[in-house]
Parts: C-alpha cells; sequence; structure tokens
C-alpha cells in the first residue's frame, strides 16, 4: 500500500519513535513529510525511509496554543496544503500522525480524493489542549477521517469525550522489537562506571523535560529517601521549557541533591541505561496517553512504577508488571521507591514477569499486523 504519512515534528517525540516502526514494512512506497527539520528525518533516513521535509522553520508545537494561530506561523498555510494535495495524487492514503499534521490532512484528502487516517496520540482533555484545538481535531477527523486509531483506550475515551464518532476509533497499542532491548549487561556497567554510579540504588527518569512530565516529583521523593538513592534524568526540553530546566536544577539545589540527580540530557542510547538502573520512574502529572517508556523499561526487565492516570493504567497491573501512584503524590513515589529498594528480588521477579508479558502484549510484528488489516478495511468499504 502507498502511504504519504505526516507529522508536524521535526523531533524525537514519542510519536515519531512509534511512527518510524509504523513506516518500516511500506518503506519501499512511502513517503513521511514533516513540517519541520530536524533529528526525526535523520532517524527516518537511516531507517531508509523516504523522507521529505516540507517546512524548513518548525512551526509552534506547544499544546497550549491553537492549532490555527501555530499553522499561521508557517509562511503559508495554504502552499502547505498544495504541497501534500499534489504528493498524495501518488499515494493510495494520507495518514496524519499529529493534530497540526490531521489539519494540513484533512484539507488534502478533501482535495486529493484520497482517504485519510488519524493516528491519535494524544488525550484530547482540557489537561492538554484548550477547547478550540479539542473542537479543531474532532470536527476535522469526524468529517474527514476513515479511521482514528488511539493508542490507548484512555486516548480513545477521550476523544469521544470531546465529540469523536466512536466507530472511527480503533485501539493500537505502541509496538515494540523485543529483541533490540537483550543487550549484554556489560553495557550496562560501563554506562555505571562512566557515570560513577557504582554501589547506588539508581532511579532512572526517561523522559523530554516538561512540567506535566513530572521530574520534579521523583526530585521531592527521592529527598526523602537514603543517600545512595541516585536519579539519571535522561531527555531534554523539546518544546520551549527551558524555564521548568532551570526551575529543576534550582529544587535539585534546593533539596541538597546535587550529588545524586545526574541530568544527561536527550541520549540515543536508552536501552543501555535502563539496564544501568534499578528502578525506573514514570511520573506525568497529567493523563499520559500512552507512555512508551513504561514498556522500555518492562522489556529491558527493570522495575517500573508509573503513574495512576490515562494509558499507563493499561499498561502497568500493580504488584505483578509494577506499580502506580497517583499523579502528583511524592510521598506515595517515596514508599513504593523504598519497598524496591528494601526487598530487590521482589522488584526483580516482577520485572521478570513484566518482560514476559510485554513481549507478548506490544510485540511491533503483531501491532503492525493489526494496522495493516485496519488500513486494508478502509479500501474494502
Ligand atoms: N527518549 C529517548 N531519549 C531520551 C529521552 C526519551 O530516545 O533522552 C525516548 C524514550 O525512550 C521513549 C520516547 O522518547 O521511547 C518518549 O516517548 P513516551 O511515549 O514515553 O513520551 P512522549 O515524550 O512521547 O510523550
Ligand atoms: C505521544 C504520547 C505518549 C505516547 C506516544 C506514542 O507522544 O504523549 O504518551 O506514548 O505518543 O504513541
Amino acid at each position: 500500500m502507498k502511504i504519504l504519512f505526516l507529522d508536524q515534528s521535526g523531533k524525537l517525540g514519542g510519536a515519531e519513535l512509534s511512527l518510524t516502526d509504523v513506516a518500516k514494512p511500506y518503506r519501499e512506497t512511502c513517503l513521511v513529510c514533516l513540517f519541520a527539520d530536524g533529528t526525526f528525518r535523520e532517524l527516518l533516513e537511516q531507517n531508509h525511509i523516504p523522507v521529505q521535509v516540507l517546512a524548513t522553520e518548525p512551526i509552534n508545537v506547544s499544546k497550549e496554543s491553537g492549532i490555527l494561530d501555530s499553522l499561521g506561523s508557517i509562511r503559508s498555510i495554504v502552499s502547505l496544503i498544495v504541497k501534500v494535495t499534489t504528493l498524495a495524487r501518488n499515494y493510495e492514503l494520507i495518514y496524519a500522525n499529529t493534530q497540526k499534521a490531521l489539519v494540513i490532512g484533512a484539507f488534502a484528502s478533501f482535495l486529493s480524493r484520497r482517504p485519510l487516517v488519524y493516528h491519535l496520540r494524544d488525550i484530547l482533555s482540557p489537561d492538554h489542549f484548550s477547547s478550540t484545538n479539542r473542537r479543531v481535531a474532532v470536527t476535522l477527523a469526524n468529517r474527514f477521517a476513515s479511521l482514528v486509531i488511539t493508542n490507548s483506550q484512555a486516548t480513545q475515551a477521550a476523544f469521544v469525550e470531546a465529540g469523536g464518532r466512536r466507530e472511527l476509533t480503533h485501539v493500537v497499542y505502541n509496538g515494540f522489537e523485543p529483541e533490540n532491548y537483550n543487550i549484554p549487561d556489560t553495557d550496562a556497567h560501563e554506562i555505571r562506571q562512566t557515570l560513577g554510579l557504582e554501589g547506588q540504588f539508581v532511579i532512572g527518569h526517561f523522559s523530554r523535560l516538561s512540567p506535566w512530565k513530572g521530574q520534579h516529583i521523583l526530585l521531592e521523593s527521592v529527598a526523602q529517601c537514603p543517600k545512595d538513592i541516585t536519579v539519571i534524568l535522561v531527555g531534554d526540553a523539546l518544546f520551549g521549557e527551558e524555564d521548568y530546566v532551570k526551575e529543576l536544577h534550582q529544587t535539585v539545589t534546593e533539596l541538597g541533591l546535587k550529588e545524586r540527580v545526574h541530568f544527561l540530557g536527550f541520549r540515543s542510547d536508552i536501552v543501555p541505561l535502563m539496564k544501568a538502573c534499578n528502578l525506573i520512574a514514570h511520573t506525568s502529572t497529567a493523563p499520559e496517553p500512552f507512555g512508551r517508556v513504561i514498556i522500555e523499561a518492562m522489556l529491558c526487565e527493570r522495575p517500573v512504577v508509573g503513574t495512576a492516570a490515562g494509558g499507563v493504567i493499561e499498561l502497568i497491573e500493580p504488584g505483578k508488571t509494577g506499580w502506580l501512584f497517583p499523579p502528583g503524590n511524592s510521598q506515595k513515589l517515596a514508599q513504593i521507591i523504598m519497598s524496591c529498594y528494601q526487598q530487590p528480588e521482589q522488584a526483580d521477579a516482577i520485572a521478570h514477569h513484566a518482560k514476559i508479558q510485554a513481549t507478548q502484549r506490544f510485540n511491533l510484528k503483531t501491532v503492525n499486523q493489526q494496522i495493516a488489516q485496519l488500513l486494508s478495511t478502509i479500501f474494502r468499504t
């Protein structure tokens, strides 16, 4: 099938990493169009997936800004629609991977008479989006999309709650290649050595630095724990959250954590870094639509704790494959950290069980078959 994928971002967020996996089986015939240049283009090229950058000036991707406002920052929205429409005539289907891609994709779908698929990876709730953004997304999806793939039941429920047509939706979780997570322990030892983490109980947080990702909650928790508990914060501010980064550094100083918190910035070697951890913490304060890091932690066979909201509830079975704590509750998180610290054998057993389950539930091969099957139904109706 010839697919024209659209994504607004040039940067590597979870939506873009997942799209790379979705596009792989179509690389001989597909094209991925980006509305900004960046490391995402490089990743697609490394994977031999055809890519074209349609606008070199990054558009504002802040979730709070109006979709239409930020689209206004592109020199010409019309020119983007024209470019996509022209390209779409050589493809059978338009696949929008982000909200602004949906806006352009909807018009291009109408003009080129190509069906539109919307891969919805955001929870369309007031926590994340203004009412205008929610209305625009739902109206365009209802009117133009033949299929809305949601990355969790929570994402699906929020879409319906915002007025989206349930019959358009299908839940498809992110898929992963389990074999990529089986690396020798020596790599992790090397990382521990390089970062001076030997003999420490290391908690890893893997996410862009952003207020709703809640890195500050982890810092508050760790301040309540023994001194040989150390944190690595892996990730960078991707979408202009520099003020939050400053606040995090300030919090580290105020809580006396300077020796115990390492800011590692954006890294591509997630697997050995995860393997170097004793526990991986996910701390989003607003509902997380899916949360790739949780499954990655499971596949690395490392214990994982996440917040009890959004899609995360569908990923972690508390006490069986990890732990959940109420969003923003640093005290509860500290208790979970302490129980992993004091009973490492129990934590390891849970991590082992989680790896087996995640390998079965979130296998890329199965997920890509599921997507292929859904796409084929569009042409049968
Ligand atoms: N990630 C990465 N390098 C980093 C931090 C994060 O490659 O320094 C990856 C992480 O492994 C995960 C993705 O970025 O695959 C983040 O996806 P997730 O669904 O957890 O959250 P999002 O940022 O998309 O909301
Ligand atoms: C988005 C969501 C994240 C999800 C990812 C992949 O970036 O914020 O929760 O895991 O998409 O679907």
